[in-house]
């Protein structure tokens, strides 16, 4: 049984989708932001969907995840995240995109 959950716990962790979502939490997007629905910013699936053609999207919102801004989704405006490093906000957008 014990190495069925070391087997178990060892395949969450290595799943990107998984520790993605970690990342978010653990930097806070998670306060703002779901995967399925509107929080105080838009649902992670409503980003994946507005950009689902736009080959640039990924570098623009990583710049947009570190600097904050607003302008695009309502009136609430994303506040900067300096937590964030620009490889670690580049994965964040690229977990974002994907949450179809
Ligand atoms: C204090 C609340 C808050 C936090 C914390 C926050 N966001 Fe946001 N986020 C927003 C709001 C509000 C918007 C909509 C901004 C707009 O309309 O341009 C947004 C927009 C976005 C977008 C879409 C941007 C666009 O131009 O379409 C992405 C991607 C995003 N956030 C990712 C993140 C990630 C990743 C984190 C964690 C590092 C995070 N956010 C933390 C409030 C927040």
């Amino acid at each position: 049984m014990k190495h069925v959950f070391a087997f178990l716990v060892a395949a969450v962790l290595a799943s990107p989708v998984w520790a993605d979502q970690a990342l978010a939490t653990a930097k806070n997007c998670m306060t703002c932001h779901a995967v399925d629905k509107d929080v105080l910013g838009p649902s992670f699936r409503k980003i994946a969907v507005k950009y689902a053609n736009d080959k640039g999207a990924a570098d623009r919102l990583a710049v947009k995840i570190v600097k904050g801004g607003g302008g695009v989704w309502g009136t609430a405006v994303m506040p900067a995240n300096p937590q964030v490093t620009e490889a670690e906000a580049k994965k964040l957008a690229l977990w974002a995109l994907s949450q179809k």
